[in-house]
């Protein structure tokens, strides 16, 4: 593409402020993220209403608010569609739609129309490599300071995996909570990772203590976190 075409998409970054909109939604009016003070938010765009992924996704979503609310988490969607179109979109599924055993679904969480994609546009929610007309599938997770704390992009065609959401989320509360880090494919209840030594003393210290950590090396130490704690309010 020649630069001159070239379209600029500016997207958000890992530590950055949520940027801020005032929106129309499902349930209400929003200022996002000031109303959501205190709490962590799940923010994420689908493509379009009345499409079959999106709608997989609403209902898995839907179905597994409660699991989000009891970990502090408020569930926001978007799409580049109107209020009417996103209302009659949450009445089919409720109405018509069964997935993997689900049926009779209310999507309780508020859904943004974003027709002039002011708020898809300051999120980096449209990728114009797959499509300029809607959103691909972004999820950030903003903590309860309204500081973007991840962010995972799919595109159109992937459905996205809610058990990973849900693990991501308790993953940066547990790492803010206990100060540690967790390892590849970790899982409440696995062991984590002790941030590494800062100082030559420090992983000497590490290397010689028996305490709960194992250290295999002075950078890589791990100790035991029980799922209860993980899970403790
Ligand atoms: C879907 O949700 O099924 C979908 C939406 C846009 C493009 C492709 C699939």
């Amino acid at each position: 593409m020649e630069t001159t075409e070239q379209q600029v998409v500016s997207m958000p970054r890992i530590g950055d402020k949520a940027p801020e909109f005032r929106a129309v939604t499902t349930q209400g009016e929003i200022n996002f993220p000031a109303d959501y003070n205190g709490k962590w938010v799940i923010l994420f765009s689908h493509p379009a209403d009345f499409t079959p992924v999106c709608t997989s996704e609403f209902m898995t979503f839907a179905q597994m608010e409660p699991e989000f609310n009891a970990l502090n988490c408020q569930l926001v969607g978007l799409s580049i569609d109107g209020l009417y179109s996103h209302i009659a979109w949450l009445r089919t599924i409720k109405e018509k739609i069964e997935f993997k055993g689900m049926k009779n679904i209310e999507v309780n969480f508020p859904l943004i129309e974003d027709i002039t994609m002011e708020v898809a546009k300051k999120y980096g929610m449209i990728q114009p490599g797959e499509s300029s007309t809607k959103a691909v599938r972004a999820v950030f997770f903003i903590d309860p300071s309204g500081i973007i704390r991840a962010l995972i992009y799919y595109p159109l065609s992937m459905g996205r995996n809610f058990d990973e959401l849900k693990r991501a989320l308790i993953a940066l509360q547990t790492a803010d909570k206990y100060s540690i880090a967790t390892p590849a494919d970790w899982q409440p209840g696995d062991d984590v990772i002790v941030p590494v030594a800062g100082s030559c003393g420090v992983a000497k210290d590490r290397m010689e203590s028996n305490d709960e950590m194992t250290c295999y090396d002075w950078f890589f130490c791990t100790k035991p976190l029980s799922i209860d704690k993980v899970l403790a309010k």
